[in-house]
């Protein structure tokens, strides 16, 4: 079973981490969404304190994922948003259980599947682990996941990512990048979405640029785009006021 944090009450909201991070980084969220929902933060497999899987793969999260609300005895739909890997986790979630699905958020996030190119740069990064370490990594993403702004005026915030990062082993890490080289393409999905969808981006994110984000919200009908101002990749925590605030409304609405 999948690891967890819970917190308030009423409908359940499952909000699913990035890469290579943990259920941790939605601790800005916590006590200013606890008020709309029940919120239940996993660690998707092999981060933080779950373990990893014997066949990792995106599909083999969702599934995961909705194990887990199997032992929370959540049976009705819920809302699932993730960020980055965490929507990659959470379409496969709503392509495998629409039925278990009342909204779906995604954060700094994509529905294609990886190019040629990325496949191979995630081979090469995996290798660069298994050779050297999770600080290599660290190295090598920080500069795209946190914005500038973030990394000029909150220093501690980078810290904490580093942190959280090596907190992590480094073989669910590395299983996590096998798992997403090989995610299908979600991009047929978006069209035919018939639940309320948050979409939410950053301005300076360098992962995913923000008119990618456009693009793919333009695509689901009825949804809505959140731009956070000055927030890099992990908007949740680089903006956590501004991203509380405006899902805070798109789970009151969820509700009536
Ligand atoms: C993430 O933030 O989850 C990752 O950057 C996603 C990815 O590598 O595709």
């Amino acid at each position: 079973m999948l690891a967890y944090e819970e917190a308030g009450r009423g409908p359940a909201a499952v909000l699913l981490h990035a890469f290579p991070l943990s259920g941790e980084m939605w601790r800005p969220q916590i006590q200013a969404l606890a008020r709309h929902a029940r919120l239940v933060l996993p660690d998707l497999p092999g981060f933080g304190r779950s373990p990893r899987q014997k066949t990792p793969s995106v599909p083999a999260m969702a599934q995961a994922v909705a194990e887990l609300l199997d032992q929370l005895g959540i049976r009705e739909p819920v809302f699932i948003g993730g960020l980055s890997m965490g929507g990659y986790a959470a379409f496969e979630f709503a392509r495998q259980f629409p039925e278990r699905v009342r909204g779906l958020g995604l954060f700094s996030t994509r529905a294609a599947a990886d190019t040629e190119e990325a496949k191979v740069k995630r081979m090469k990064t995996s290798a660069l682990i298994q050779e050297a370490g999770l600080e290599s990594l660290i190295q090598a993403m920080i500069p795209n996941l946190l914005g500038i702004t973030t990394r000029k005026t909150h220093p501690e915030t980078e810290v904490w990512v580093r942190e959280m990062i090596l907190r992590n082993e480094a073989g669910g890490v590395t299983d996590a990048l096998k798992a997403m080289a090989e995610r299908r393409d979600s991009s047929p999905l978006l069209s035919s979405m018939r639940v309320p969808v948050m979409v939410a981006a950053g301005d300076e994110d360098l992962f995913i640029p923000w008119e990618e984000s456009e693009t793919m919200q333009r695509a689901i009908p009825g949804s809505v785009l959140t731009r956070l101002q000055g927030a890099g990749h992990l908007v949740n925590l680089e903006s956590p006021e501004a991203f509380n605030e405006a899902l805070g409304f798109f789970l009151k609405r969820l509700e009536v």
